[in-house]
């Protein structure tokens, strides 16, 4: 008999099952139908340590209460739906663990700031994508490249870009300004990401007009560096750095 088949038929060793626990979670809630204003709402939900918060919003909404009502799509931290305030901090629903909270404490939820709520955990993003249009995230070039020839860019012209080409959109910077509550025409960290990302791409020759967009009253000089944005950002992008590179753009008058 082979040393394999001796092993084959060992008793597997046991390994143990994970246990479940119970967390209870606090929700701020708003129907506009039913509520004057925002309301909290307590659930005790069974989790287990390798669940996300977006489990958690799943299981009310499946087992406890239909109503309650997020966003998410990808559920993988690629789409940037589900941006909310866990612990008053702006994180992804989908790429928070349980195991990396205090459960010992209630995990309170609520909306990002910032932007009108329509629902639960919902808000109106359209002032947010006014901005990110305004600043021309799109490439764009008076010349065309050679016929059946690619534009060429360098690793090194490609790395000064690098960093802002990973936003998903999910606005947990901008709604986690200061600025950005206090005053609703600030373009916010999202857009000036957006522009960075073209403003400092080899290939486009309209930096100058994002330039001077972002050189408005309500543009860069606007930000007070508080670091809320890098310290929020879910795709771990450098966003205070960004804007401080936009600022010397715009002083130099060039990308
Ligand atoms: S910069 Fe980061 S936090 Fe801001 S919208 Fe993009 S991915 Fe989200
Ligand atoms: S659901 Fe897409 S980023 Fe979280």
């Amino acid at each position: 008999m082979s040393t394999a088949t001796l092993e084959a038929d060992a008793p597997a060793p046991e390994i143990e099952a994970p246990k479940p626990f119970t967390v209870t979670f606090i929700i701020r809630r708003f129907d506009p139908d039913t509520d004057a204003e925002a309301r909290w709402q307590d659930f005790d939900v069974e989790m287990y340590a390798t669940d996300r918060i977006l489990d958690a919003l799943h299981k009310i909404k499946w087992e406890q209460d239909g109503s309650l009502t997020f966003r998410r799509s990808c559920a993988h931290g690629v789409c940037g739906s589900d941006a909310m305030r866990i612990n008053g901090r702006n994180r992804l629903a989908c790429k928070t663990l349980i195991k990396d909270l205090d459960i010992t404490k209630p995990i309170y939820i609520e909306a990002i700031k910032g932007l009108p709520l329509e629902k639960d955990l919902i808000v109106d993003m359209e002032p947010f994508f006014q901005s990110f249009r305004e600043v021309q995230p799109f490439l764009q070039s008076a010349t065309a490249p050679e016929p059946g020839k690619e534009r060429v860019q360098s690793v090194a012209q490609r790395a000064i870009f690098d960093d802002t080409t990973k936003c998903i959109l999910c606005a947990a910077c901008t709604s986690s300004c200061p600025v950005f509550w206090t005053d609703g025409q600030y373009f916010g960290p999202a857009a000036i990401v957006n522009a960075h990302r073209f403003i400092f791409d080899s290939r486009d020759d309209q930096a100058k007009v994002r330039l001077d967009i972002l050189n408005d009253q309500e543009g860069v000089w606007r930000c007070r560096t508080t670091f809320n944005c890098t310290e929020a950002c879910p795709r771990g992008i450098e966003v205070t750095k960004a804007i401080a590179e936009v600022k010397q753009a715009v002083m130099r008058g060039r990308a």
